[in-house]
């Protein structure tokens, strides 16, 4: 059986034998679901401890590499879970000690959310690679290469692998139109191959390359360069398997998958029918397919845990919508999640819909984190909070970055209009800097390190507080026994799981003992079930007598009097502007609230004084709380 259309495929000889003849070209492998996997079906929240039951069988067989650290990964892990990121690499690498450990790398962003200075990027590539990295996929949400140069100058010295990555990105349903089409692609793929790339990454995280577009870029940068084509698509749109398919017909080296069980809706085809797809064949992987359905046994036990990140509100598992709005998996939950918590998901139409303008204004960029929440939380703000005609009323501090150059250069130029007032009273200046954002920036760990003394043991501490100063100074607490360890971030068991999952049953078939009359001893506990919002208020559970009363968040009123700040959307707060006894006056910034991983500035209600000051920097707050009072002015 011969493909010569393509000329590509051809059978050698059908052979079902796990081990079997070396194809002359095996498409290579990295297993993603321990990063990527779970960052785009569970929020990120997978656990070391359900990772090291496998990694020893992932380790067995065969993979190029396996992607286990980096994007969300590093913040999720000390915000969410009490989990020290860097004891992740050392972990698995104890486990794993055949296949090469990849990270995903955000260029000078290194794993946060804006462009830190050369000596932080410079210390974390140092320790990444220190404590067992050996392959970096490193990108730039603006495809700016500029902001690799540090970090390809400390891969390099360590002797490690650079991947070059180019985003993916479209404004049209198909590759082509003016700004993302084929010239784009292979002339950024030159630029990678002058800055030494080992391997290119066409990171398609939205799940947007058709599969025709997927066989004429790889066949194109295959005639450009010899330098070995990786390519990371998500199954988000549905077309993910055709993709990959035709790009192995077109000659790609590497392709990203998961296990079937971390595998499809908004993450990556499942390995499994590829391997068999391709058996046979010139591209046969070689994987041994029995070895793989025992992994994915063993990581089915753990999946009740996650299980109810899954967006289920639809029974569908593709998004068509994705073509048309061009957002990425993990995007797409941040804004269904952030709407939700607001109770505003009725708006998510309307977002999808400002997006794409609210993207050109903002210079085309591509849409990967964390160009994907700039521009997504920026159109939430203008969809929630715009009125009578008056576009960018409440500008995210991030979005000025941008207009100022920092993220590096746009795809387009951004908007004259909206970057004039994004950058009025801009602390750095109201003219936008052409340089790499990187040779602006002064040295950041010295005053890290005085900051955190004390706290901070080691360098590693120091970087997480250089990343994340607010969540890594409460991680650190934890970690040393400052301060105790809240329920929320502490791992359950899978026969906790099951508990929870047996009361809620109960609750909502009424098999709960329904009382009128509340107990005095009642605490109230926020409890989501199927997407929605109970205020669930349990008696203590020594005392004789249990009561339950469900309340719909729509019910629960909040008092406004005047002189309250409100958080007016659900967030973390970052720090005071003021103090008790400052004056206000109307609209001055009081605080700084992160919400979607954006800073926003709440102003004052009214003019006054600050009376009152009732949550501190750290805390979590939710939609309608009130978070300080103000006397105001007669
Ligand atoms: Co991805």
């Amino acid at each position: 059986m011969k493909f010569d259309k393509h000329g590509i495929l051809e059978m050698t000889k059908v052979n079902y034998d796990p081990i079997r003849p070396k194809a002359a070209n095996p498409i290579k492998i990295q297993d993603v679901s321990l990063r990527d996997g779970h960052q785009s079906l569970f929020a990120t929240r997978g656990r070391t401890e359900d990772m090291i039951p496998i990694a020893k069988l992932l380790d067995d067989i065969g993979f190029y590499s396996l992607e286990v650290w980096g994007g969300a990964t590093f913040d999720v892990m000390h915000r969410y879970l009490n989990e020290d990121p860097w004891e992740r690499i050392k972990t698995l690498k104890n486990y794993i000690t055949k296949t090469p450990l990849s990270m995903l790398l955000r260029g000078q962003n290194v794993v946060g959310y804006r462009n830190y200075a050369d000596d932080v990027v410079e210390a974390f590539v140092q320790r990444a690679s220190d404590n067992g990295i050996d392959i970096f996929r490193v990108f730039d949400a603006l495809n700016d290469f500029r902001n690799f140069q540090t970090v390809i100058k400390m891969i390099k010295k360590n002797n490690k692998h650079f991947q070059g990555t180019i985003c993916y990105s479209l404004t049209e349903p198909r590759m082509g139109g003016k700004t993302y089409n084929l010239d784009y692609y292979l002339e950024k793929a030159k630029q990678l191959e002058e800055l030494g790339a080992d391997t290119i990454c066409i990171k398609d995280m939205a799940g947007l390359i058709a599969p025709y577009d997927a066989y004429n870029l790889v066949k194109a940068l295959k005639e450009q360069t010899d330098i070995p084509i990786h390519l990371h698509t998500h199954f988000t749109s549905g077309m993910a398997d055709l993709t990959l398919l035709k790009a192995i017909e077109a000659g790609v080296d590497i392709i990203d998958t998961c296990m079937a069980p971390y595998a499809y809706r908004t993450s990556h085809p499942a390995v499994e029918p590829l391997v068999i797809s391709f058996l046979g064949t010139n591209r046969d992987s070689g994987l041994d397919i029995k070895k793989l359905a025992e992994i994915d046994k063993e990581m089915e036990k753990t999946i009740p845990k996650y299980k109810h990140f899954l967006d289920d509100t639809k029974n569908a598992i593709i998004d068509t919508n994705v073509i048309l709005h061009q957002t990425p998996g993990g995007m797409l939950s941040n804004l269904v999640n952030q709407l939700r918590q607001m109770d505003a998901l009725d708006k998510l139409d309307e977002v999808f819909e400002t997006l794409p303008k609210v993207r050109k204004q903002l210079g085309q960029v591509p849409l990967v984190t964390p160009t994907s929440q700039i521009v997504g939380i920026q159109t939430v703000n203008n969809v929630l909070f715009d009125k009578d005609g008056e576009e960018y009323t409440n500008i995210t501090e991030q979005v000025k970055d941008l207009c100022f150059g920092l993220y590096g250069k746009t795809t387009l130029p951004i908007d004259k209009e909206v970057q004039k007032k994004a950058l009025k009273g801009y602390p750095r200046g109201e003219t936008p800097i052409t340089k790499r954002p990187g040779d602006l920036l002064k040295p950041e760990l010295p005053n890290i390190k005085k900051e955190f003394k004390g706290l901070a043991k080691n360098i590693d501490d120091e970087i997480l507080c250089a990343l994340y100063p607010v969540t890594g100074r409460r991680f650190l607490n934890w970690k040393y026994g400052h301060e105790d360890i809240p329920e929320d971030v502490k791992s359950k068991t899978l026969d906790d799981v099951k508990n929870e999952q047996e009361l809620v049953r109960k609750a909502l078939s009424g098999e709960l003992t329904t009382k009128k009359n509340k107990p005095d001893n009642a605490r109230a506990f926020d409890v989501y079930v199927d997407g929605e919002y109970f205020n669930v208020e349990v008696a203590d559970p020594n005392a004789r007598q249990t009561g339950f009363s469900f309340k719909k968040k729509e019910e629960i009123s909040v008092e406004n009097e005047t002189g309250n700040l409100i958080a007016p959307i659900p967030g973390m707060i970052i720090e005071f502007k003021k103090k008790i006894g400052n004056e206000v006056k109307a609209g001055d910034t009081v605080l700084v609230l992160e919400a979607m991983k954006m800073f926003n500035n709440l102003g004052a209600p009214c003019d006054g004084v600050i009376k009152n000051i009732i949550r501190k920097a750290g805390d979590s707050v939710a939609k309608g709380d009130v978070i300080c009072q103000i006397e105001p002015k007669e």
